[in-house]
């Protein structure tokens, strides 16, 4: 049954009108046009999905609208401020990590969580925290290095 949720996505409040039960990937798609946050598996498997929730990375395709509704939701849209990118976001255009592009969004949202939680991540921490989100182009080397350089123990 449909209730009226409050979001808070990207610093911004929306109301919507929605079953609390659906995921809410599809209610930052199709009802808030964040079409940074991609549909890839459906069932928490590959990260293509991935936001931000209270600052975790969460799989948005196995979260529900009710259980983000109140909490703080960042998407790709949302993680650059005043006009400057992300630490992660220019780490991945500096060290090119991304062919297609399809998971970049949700590497660079699971890679923002890792950081915040781990400023200065090993190697380990940061395949361990990455693990969850496939990248079908196979551009791994490349996103871990991003990460470390995000971190600054890469230059
Ligand atoms: S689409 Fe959500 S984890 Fe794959
Ligand atoms: S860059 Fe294509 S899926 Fe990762």
């Amino acid at each position: 049954m449909n209730q009226r949720l409050q979001l808070n996505v990207n610093g911004a409040r929306h109301t919507v009108e929605t079953d609390p039960a659906r995921p809410l990937l599809w209610v930052l798609r199709n009802e808030l046009d964040l079409l940074g946050t991609h549909y890839g598996c459906g069932e928490g498997m590959c990260g293509a999905c991935t936001v931000l929730l209270d600052g975790h990375a969460v799989k948005s395709c196995v979260t529900t609208v009710g259980e983000a509704a109140g909490k703080s939701i960042v998407t790709i849209e949302g993680l650059a401020k005043g006009g400057k990118l992300h630490a992660v976001q220019q780490a991945f255009l500096d060290e090119d990590a991304m062919q297609c592009g399809y998971c970049t969004p949700g590497m660079i949202l699971t890679a923002a969580a890792l950081l915040q939680e781990h400023p200065h991540p090993t190697r380990e921490q940061i395949v361990a925290a990455m693990n969850g989100n496939v990248c079908r182009c196979g551009t791994y080397g490349r996103i871990i290095k991003a990460v470390e350089r995000a971190a600054g123990s890469r230059t």
